[in-house]
């Protein structure tokens, strides 16, 4: 039963749910569990922002009850239909009888889809609508395609506080709320945005355009930590993000059966530290895709490798390949490399993939039949350099 009460500014309150043991967030990896953030406004109109996941609900309901009684609930505000957000809503009309679902008439029509046979009492807002909970109001700014196409956000106008909703999200569990309390936040921001949000880039630059000019305190989006402090530090991480995420900095991401592909991963990575550019390495099948994903997003140049199994990429390398694509990696460099026995096929299909992807530069592939010999190892170690000089040009 959970007693302590998070505010954000007076009477707003965090009611959300921690999930300590998420580890697997559909295919992101949550080392750290995940949260669930709905927030819960006291005014003339009591006013809840967004729910929890499934099986949270009676968490959620428990926090609400420490501030007021649910059924006192008058608008509960549906930012994003996505269930780990809409899940409490069948739930909460029957406790809250009076609420009306507050959404757009896109969260409207995919509600119903998603719940069919409930019949939720609608109150459809417009793109830059306004709602007046007595002292205060909501405003709500459409985002679309961060990251459904029903998203808006809302932004509550005398506290200048924006609800972000996925934006700006990570997950993880804590028991502080607020992001100024917790050191280690940006691996699970990094890993959230490059697994979840950077396939919309642009409609994320749209969105920050559209909301530059509002005087935002604070953001408290609907996964993990709420910005309080240095909202422009997190604002430009974002920006940055979205538009050129690369650092100078490259990355080596290889799978293998018997090793050969793996010796010849660390010579290029050697050969990449040799001009001082940081290269960090991934063997495919040991760590989870999403982490790697993270360091592929800000990696300027990436050698993807894999030993030929029946004529393709091992199935590690296979399998990562769409997390590479869906970084939209167009001002990366790229190369593939891999061991093989007879008539290969790995590499080739690999340079193919990354050419598609419309990689910025993709480099001829480098092939080692069987194990790389001592020669072998130099020329791996010759691309790496090569991939180093490249990065450090290009910045
Ligand atoms: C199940 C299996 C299928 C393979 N298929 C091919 C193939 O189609 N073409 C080829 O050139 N080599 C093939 N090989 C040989 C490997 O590519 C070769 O052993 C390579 O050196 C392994 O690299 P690794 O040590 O990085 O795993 C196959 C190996 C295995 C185990
Ligand atoms: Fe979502
Ligand atoms: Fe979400």
């Amino acid at each position: 039963m959970p007693t302590e009460k998070v505010e954000l500014v007076k009477g707003v309150y965090w009611v959300g749910a921690i999930d300590w043991m998420l580890r697997d967030f559909h295919g992101l990896w949550t080392p750290r569990g995940g949260t669930y953030n709905a927030y819960l406004i006291i005014d003339e109109k009591i006013t809840l922002i967004d729910t929890v996941a499934p099986n949270f609900t009676d968490e959620l309901l428990d926090r609400i009850r420490t501030i007021i009684d649910p059924a006192k609930i008058d608008y509960i505000i549906c930012q994003h239909v996505e269930p780990d957000h809409s899940a409490s809503y069948a739930r909460l009309i029957e406790v809250a009888p009076k609420a009306k679902i507050v959404t757009s008439k896109r969260g409207a029509e995919y509600l119903s889809a998603h719940y069919p046979g409930i019949d939720f009492p609608y109150k459809i807002v417009e793109d830059g609508g306004t709602l007046s909970l007595g002292k205060r109001t909501l405003q709500f700014v459409a985002v679309p395609m961060v990251h459904w196409p029903e998203t808006m956000v809302s932004y509550l106008v005398e506290e200048q506080l924006l609800f972000s909703n996925d934006a700006f999200g990570m997950q993880i569990a804590s028991s502080q709320r607020f992001a100024d309390q917790v050191e280690e936040w940006y691996e699970p921001l990094r890993s959230y945005y490059s697994y979840i949000v950077r396939w919309n880039a642009r409609p994320v630059l749209k969105a920050l355009e559209k909301t530059k000019d509002v005087p935002i305190k604070i953001i408290a989006p609907s996964h993990g930590l709420i910005w309080r402090k240095d909202l422009g530090k997190i604002v430009e991480i974002y920006k940055r993000w979205s538009s050129s995420p690369e650092k100078p900095q490259a990355l080596v991401v290889y799978s293998t059966v018997w090793g050969s592909t793996r010796k010849m991963a660390h010579a290029i990575r050697e050969g990449v530290a040799s001009t001082g550019v940081p290269c960090e390495i991934f063997d495919l099948e040991r760590d989870p895709h999403s982490r790697i994903q993270g360091a592929a997003m800000e990696a300027k140049a990436i050698a993807v490798g894999a030993m030929t199994y029946n004529v393709d990429p091992y199935y590690p390398t296979q399998a990562f390949m769409p997390y590479i694509k869906h970084l939209r990696p167009t001002d990366k460099i790229g190369v593939a490399f891999g061991s093989y026995g007879w008539g290969g096929g790995a590499t080739s299909d690999i340079t193919k993939q990354l050419t598609a992807m419309k990689f910025g530069e993709v480099l001829d592939p480098l092939d080692v039949k069987w194990r790389p010999t001592e020669e072998d190892l130099k020329r791996c170690f010759e691309l790496g350099k090569k991939l180093g000089q490249k990065v450090k040009a290009a910045f």
